[in-house]
């Protein structure tokens, strides 16, 4: 049970996640930085809100959403210990509520009686499920050994992902496509940072809750018409069919990722909201019809999934402050909630909050 919420948590946040990496693209050749040789070299996603003595400071916390073993050894001992001495952690989402997943599942369920063969274009659900079964053929083989060691099943974890996929809504099942790649398949089973923190504050017996709900995430990516949900799955399965036919360079894009969140690298495009958590469809090949839907896609995610979501985060955030003035509270969100354009931060500061970078 405890697994399975797991998985279905991972997917989740895999698919909302500002910083998820579909929209980066594989040709930017990106630096690499050298591991840090101590505390002094490494940089840290972490904020401090400001209050006026004796009121004690909250924290504002950039996650990412890779396993955490990835990433530990280059987070700064300060930001663990912001971690660790504040008694209020919050996170998007409500990690610890069982309901969270299971509302989920429903949002992203299309109306009863409703499925995707009857609802898709012939040649499109084909196409999809010839693609679904490529993956499923190639599951055992992209798992580790370490992977098959802990118990996990190609199957189970096939069905995990993707069970029941011609029941949801094609908007997810784009999305679902996307996160089923050799490289996320393969890092799946290790909780991801975000995940590890939410355990850990549960561990320590923190008091943990959440700045958002499930449909407030799930919504809006509901909100699509149908024209552009089709151009957006067509697009995806191109993408995916031309890395598995060799055509395309396989998405290393979530190692950049990594790369980029150990160096601390706050101004690096892939954080920014130009590569925004989505699939990135605007494709200078792409004629100039199927560029204007990409388009509209592009800004109806950014100011649906990311301007308005910073609002409300933000809100939440300086609610919490307000009712609780002698609590340290300690927000984990994706980084990208804190970069770029309009941002948590942005906002915050906005409403007269005093908010400083801790540099390390
Ligand atoms: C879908 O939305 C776009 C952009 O708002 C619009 O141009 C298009 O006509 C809509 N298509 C349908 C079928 O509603
Ligand atoms: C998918 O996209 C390609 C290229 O943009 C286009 O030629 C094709 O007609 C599209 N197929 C569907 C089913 O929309
Ligand atoms: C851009 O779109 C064209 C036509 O749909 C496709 O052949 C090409 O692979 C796409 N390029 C990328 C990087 O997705
Ligand atoms: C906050 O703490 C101070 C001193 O520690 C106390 O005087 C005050 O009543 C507290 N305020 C609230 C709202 O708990
Ligand atoms: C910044 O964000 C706002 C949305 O609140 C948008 O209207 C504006 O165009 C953005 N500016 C840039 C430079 O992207």
């Amino acid at each position: 049970m405890a697994c399975a919420r797991g998985l279905g948590w991972v997917l989740l946040s895999a698919l909302l996640q500002p910083v998820a990496p579909w929209g980066a693209r594989t040709d930017a050749r990106l630096r690499q930085c050298d591991a840090p040789k101590s505390q002094s070299d490494m940089n840290s996603f972490l904020w401090t809100v400001k209050r006026t003595p004796p009121l004690p400071p909250s924290y504002l916390y950039g996650t990412i959403h890779v396993p955490y073993t990835r990433v530990w050894d280059f987070i700064p001992d300060i930001s663990k210990r912001a971690f660790r001495n504040s008694h209020n952690v919050f996170f998007e989402l409500d990690l610890t509520d069982p309901l969270t997943v299971s509302k989920l599942t429903s949002c992203q369920l299309l109306p009863h009686g409703e499925n995707l063969q009857t609802l898709l274009p012939r040649d499109l659900y084909r196409r999809l499920k010839r693609h679904l079964d490529y993956v499923k053929h190639m599951m055992p083989y992209w798992m580790t050994a370490d992977q098959r060691g802990r118990g996990l099943y190609a199957d189970y974890l096939f069905n995990a992902i993707a069970g029941n996929w011609e029941r949801k809504r094609p908007v997810w099942v784009m999305l679902m496509v996307n996160s089923l790649t050799e490289w996320d398949v393969r890092s799946r089973g290790t909780p991801v940072l975000d995940l590890f923190l939410a355990q850990e504050a549960e561990r320590m017996g923190k008091t943990t809750g959440a700045v958002e709900r499930v449909e407030e995430q799930c919504h809006p990516l509901n909100g699509l018409n149908f024209s552009q949900v089709l151009f957006a799955l067509n697009q995806t399965l191109l993408q995916h069919e031309g890395v598995r036919a060799g055509s395309l360079q396989g998405a290393y894009t979530t190692e950049d990722l990594i790369t980029h969140y150990n160096c601390g690298d706050l101004s690096s495009i892939i954080f920014n909201h130009d590569n925004s958590q989505l699939p990135h469809f605007i494709n200078s090949s792409l004629p100039a019809y199927e560029r204007t839907t990409a388009q509209q896609i592009d800004s109806y995610f950014r100011q649906e999934l990311i301007y308005k979501r910073n609002e409300r985060m933000a809100r939440r955030v300086s609610a919490l402050l307000q009712r609780n003035p002698n609590q340290t509270y300690f927000f984990a969100f994706g980084a990208g909630h804190f970069l770029g354009n309009h941002s948590v931060l942005d906002i915050l500061r906005q409403d007269g909050y005093v908010i400083d970078h801790v540099q390390r």
